[in-house]
């Protein structure tokens, strides 16, 4: 008979032990213990909501329906981990950053890469423009110094609260989307529209999830900006409109208060808006 005393065999009890003892010597020692973590806290969930079968299924068939749904423009898992908070909480730890540097916020699904380049005072809105706003301030480094050639790539919804690409059958390629480039003094200016608040994607899975949980979808009013400079940590971040009733409620948490801008209206031509905010760079630690 052979000897099973030495054995870790599979109990309630050893469980997390008993995977982990699974992974090989040689396997890569930050993935060993990403899933030594992993195991061990999947298992102490399992432990303290004692899963019934029945649930485990109905998860099995969540993430399933989450996998299905997705395809080039549409990425369920990214909404997923966006209500949950783990998209805000990767940022978070992956971007601490010195007081007085501008804050990172979620990226979102619908950044494009290859968005126009204008010179600075153009207008991104290609059509429907009722609200419109000039966006305007520096980019500075921690001491208050301009950056010049810093890229300002920025991008909103429409007045009606869908971004271009998806419709592609109503907007114009690339509406409300530009991408400008700072000069000596650092400053920036373009027109565009007064961003509005508007529901993630509801219509899937994640969407049934916030339901099921009395929670909405919405994200208060943005706009999108990605600021990068040679030497700089690049900033992917929004500015949110002041007075946005979701402001406390944003679906995905991505609002923080240094973010949060007073959009005042000016009556300036056509324009009946105007933002202003400086971003403040942090410059690269290595
Ligand atoms: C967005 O702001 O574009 C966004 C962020 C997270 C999920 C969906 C949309
Ligand atoms: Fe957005």
């Amino acid at each position: 008979m052979t000897d099973h005393s030495n054995i870790q065999y599979f109990t309630e009890q050893s469980s997390v032990e008993a995977v982990n003892a699974r992974v090989g010597d040689k396997t890569d020692g930050r993935l060993t213990d990403v899933i030594h973590s992993l195991v061990k806290h999947l298992h102490a969930f399992i432990k303290d909501v004692e899963l019934t079968q029945d649930e485990w299924a109905a998860a099995i068939e969540f993430l399933t329906r989450t996998g299905q749904i997705c395809d080039d423009s549409r990425q369920e898992f990214i909404l997923l981990s966006d209500v949950l908070g783990v998209s805000m909480l990767v940022d978070a730890i992956n971007n601490r950053r010195p007081t007085g540097a501008t804050e990172n916020t979620v990226l979102g699904p619908f950044h494009v890469n290859g968005a126009p380049e204008y010179p600075m005072g153009a207008s991104i809105a290609l059509q429907g423009a009722r609200e419109t706003c000039v966006f305007e301030g520096a980019v500075r480094d921690l001491d208050g110094a301009p950056i010049e050639g810093a890229r300002i790539d920025v991008w909103c919804d429409s007045e009606d609260g869908f971004y271009d690409v998806q419709q592609p059958d109503v907007q114009p390629k690339h509406n409300n989307r530009g991408v400008f480039t700072t000069g000596a003094d650092g400053r920036y200016q373009f027109r565009g529209i007064k961003p509005v608040s508007y529901p993630i994607p509801d219509d899937g899975p994640v969407g049934q999830l916030l339901y099921r949980l009395e929670r909405h979808p919405n994200r208060p009013a943005h706009m999108h900006f990605i600021i990068s400079a040679e030497g700089y940590d690049t900033v992917v971040t929004h500015i949110f409109v002041d007075g946005d009733p979701y402001l406390e409620s944003d679906a995905v948490f991505g609002v923080k208060e240094s973010l949060i801008v007073a959009f005042e209206p000016v009556t300036d031509g056509d324009t009946k808006w105007r933002s202003a905010f400086d971003f403040v760079l942090h410059k690269k630690t290595q």
